[in-house]
């Protein structure tokens, strides 16, 4: 076979994305034919647990996540890969089974080991696994966000583990980097001949990058609280997308080709600074409404939280191809839609020789989420008599046109892993490089006493984010969408 043999360590086996997202990906890559026949996977966490127990909790949890066709046959020749061990990862006496079960093994060629655990446990973990053997050059070890909770807490991460794991044997998740979608917009910029001569400063006026959500914070209260959407969102998921919209062609798609040049572009970020932070970014939680919650009112979140739910920042990239376009980022929770997507607004025409708007001659909407879709705005002519013009959409919707199996975000992660390919994970001076970026609207917010701007819930968001828009005359996509649709 051609898939390559692999030994799987799930730290967290029994967490909520080990059992929302990893093992029902790693079921989907099984039936879809994608792992060797050997490959195994060994859950380990601190629960007391046998084999079966272990079984029985995941295919519980399989039965509701896994997307695409569960079968109890397919089901019971998957777990013929899986077994569960008990393992305390600041307890190091608990890794010397596990090192002999992963020896017992006997195959050499290819260990992941994936750390689905808080990152307070990341040093103590690696440290661990070093005294058992199991940092080697044939393990590679799989860090999940969020890495951190600011510079210095990164920076610390990534030394400790440094200390055990070379660089190239890491590899730090951004699920937003496993999306399908994500990687076509790298596809629609660069594999074709008429959008890159467009895509800069002289043709683009404004870009917005939106990740909506329509859920609250749900039963994380305890962990949103002291995380919020700055550090959930915006310094990962957020700046990926920031990246591939704007980074200049990589030399190829090998892995520190494409981040040396997503890097650039976080580096080119025209730094924010304490006083810039209360002008650029607008602080967000959403407030009860429809009958829903309110960010306050929702379990294990303390009163008076200025914890945000909701960030808007315009950003600039001070480089040849951007400087002057504003790049307007936001993401929240419990807004009107689920939504994620990359607006490009053209320049208007310096002259137009038809009747209708000239004020937004061409936009082009790449969807990631719920639909995966690139929209191209365009005039058109009205029918009839006289010569006006509208706007319409040139429409692919690759959900419905483009036939092929669509991997999730983690199962296509997992599998480059398995393989040894490290272009879709952050490395560290990426990493590093996003978390500078932030720092000053961390450290604005944690002094401040100004409370966050409130937005009822399942709104687009509060009025503040509006106005940042409107100051320089422009409109959120959804405000343009209802004057286009009108
Ligand atoms: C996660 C965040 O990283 O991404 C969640 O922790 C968020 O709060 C999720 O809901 C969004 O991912 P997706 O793939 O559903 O857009």
């Amino acid at each position: 076979s051609t898939q390559t043999n692999f030994d799987m360590v799930l730290f967290g086996a029994t967490g909520d994305l080990a059992m929302r997202k990893l093992l029902p990906c790693l079921y989907q890559a099984h039936v879809a034919g994608l792992l060797h026949p050997e490959g195994r996977i060994l859950g380990v966490s601190r629960s007391e647990l046998d084999r079966a127990g272990f079984l029985e909790k995941v295919e519980s949890s399989a039965k509701i996540h896994v997307k695409q066709h569960f079968s109890d046959g397919q089901w019971a020749s998957f777990i013929r890969r899986l077994d569960y061990l008990t393992v305390d990862v600041t307890r190091a006496e608990d890794f010397t089974a596990l090192g002999e079960m992963v020896k017992a093994r006997q195959q050499t060629e290819n260990i992941v080991v994936y750390l689905s655990t808080a990152p307070k446990f990341f040093a103590q973990a690696c440290a661990n696994l070093a005294a058992v053997g199991l940092n080697a050059d044939n393990v590679r070890v799989v860090l999940e966000k969020p890495l951190g909770t600011d510079l210095q807490s990164s920076r610390e991460i990534n030394t400790d583990v440094a200390r055990y794991f070379k660089e190239e044997q890491i590899y730090r998740i951004d699920h937003y980097l496993g999306k399908e979608s994500l990687q076509n917009l790298l596809a629609l910029r660069f594999a074709n001949v008429m959008f890159e001569p467009l895509w800069n400063n002289q043709y683009i006026e404004s870009v917005q990058l939106t990740i909506a959500e329509q859920l609250g914070v749900e039963e994380r209260g305890e962990f949103y609280d002291i995380t919020g959407a700055l550090r959930d969102m915006v310094q990962n998921h957020l700046m990926q997308m920031l990246c591939m919209t704007a980074m200049e062609k990589p030399a190829s798609l090998d892995a520190d080709d494409v981040r040396d040049e997503k890097v650039k572009v976080i580096k080119a970020l025209k730094p924010l600074t304490a006083e810039s932070v209360n002008e650029l970014v607008v602080r967000g939680q959403y407030t009860a409404d429809k009958g829903m919650n309110g960010y306050l009112q929702e379990k294990d979140v303390p009163a008076g939280s200025f914890t945000e739910t909701y960030v808007a920042i315009k950003a600039e990239i001070d480089n040849a191809r951007w400087a002057g376009v504003p790049f307007y980022l936001r993401t929240g929770k419990r807004m009107a839609g689920k939504v994620a997507e990359i607006v490009l607004n053209f320049r208007k025409l310096d002259t137009l020789i038809f009747d209708g708007s000239q004020a937004a001659p061409n936009r082009l909407v790449i969807e990631l989420q719920p639909e995966e879709s690139v929209r191209l705005y365009t005039q058109v002519k009205t029918p009839g008599a006289g010569n006006r013009v509208e706007l319409t959409a040139l429409s692919v919707n690759m959900g419905k046109e483009i036939a092929g199996r669509r991997q999730e975000a983690y199962e296509r992660l997992l599998l480059d892993v398995i393989n040894g390919k490290l272009a879709l994970f952050n490395r560290r001076d990426e990493l590093e490089a996003a978390w500078e970026y932030v720092m000053p609207i961390l450290d604005n917010w944690a002094t401040s006493t100004q409370a966050p701007h409130g937005y009822a819930a399942h709104s687009w968001g509060p009025e503040a984010a509006r106005e940042l828009l409107a100051r320089d005359g422009h409109r959120w996509h959804e405000e343009q969408q209802a004057q286009t649709e009108a």
